[in-house]
């Protein structure tokens, strides 16, 4: 079994698949740190210097390359929030594994991207409305996160990366 983490950016797709991966011993791969490694930039360098386009074009490219892994299993993959939109990546994200939306609602996503935005080529140039620019992709994203979930799990309110695993690995039966 693999487990394929979508949502949007601040949902704790990274942190709570950490926090998996130590406690089930799975491995644990994350897209954005992938792209990272591979290109040799950060994500803002890789918007601003390549433009968004090629880093889609990397998001498919990783994507593909694990899917063609047959063996893969035992396998966290956290996602970046906007990984599953290209129908593509969609149907190679659910190839992977058992795709799980961690929804979180706008006003906590605010406040737990809000030291952040800076970091998020996405939201950076937002910061006089930045609650407007992510309730505008919500409205977008979340039909598409929802078609593609095997899984729901809200998360609006835990308090820790701590507690969204424990509450996933109890949704998942893994304890
Ligand atoms: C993006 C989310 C980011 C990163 C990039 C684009 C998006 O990942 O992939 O900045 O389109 O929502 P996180 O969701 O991990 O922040």
């Amino acid at each position: 079994m693999n487990i394929v983490l979508i949502g949007f950016m601040g949902t704790g797709k990274s942190a709570v698949g950490r926090v998996l991966a130590r406690r089930t011993g799975w491995q644990h791969l994350d897209t954005d740190t992938e792209i990272e490694r591979s290109v040799g930039k950060t994500i803002p360098e890789i918007f601003t210097e390549l433009g968004e386009a090629a880093f889609r074009a990397q998001e498919t490219a990783f994507l593909s390359s694990l899917a063609e892994v047959a063996s893969v299993d035992s396998l966290i993959l956290s996602t970046g929030g906007g990984t599953p939109l290209k129908a593509e990546n969609a149907a190679l994200l659910k190839r992977i594994g058992t795709v799980v939306w961690l929804h979180v609602a706008s006003n906590a996503i605010l406040a737990r991207v809000a030291h952040s935005l800076h970091e998020r080529p996405l939201l950076a140039a937002h910061h006089a409305d930045p609650l407007g620019r992510i309730e505008s992709l919500l409205a977008v994203r979340e039909p598409q996160y929802a078609a593609l979930a095997d899984m729901i799990l809200e998360t609006s309110d835990c308090a820790s990366s701590e507690e969204g695993a424990a509450r996933l690995m109890e949704r998942l039966a893994l304890i």
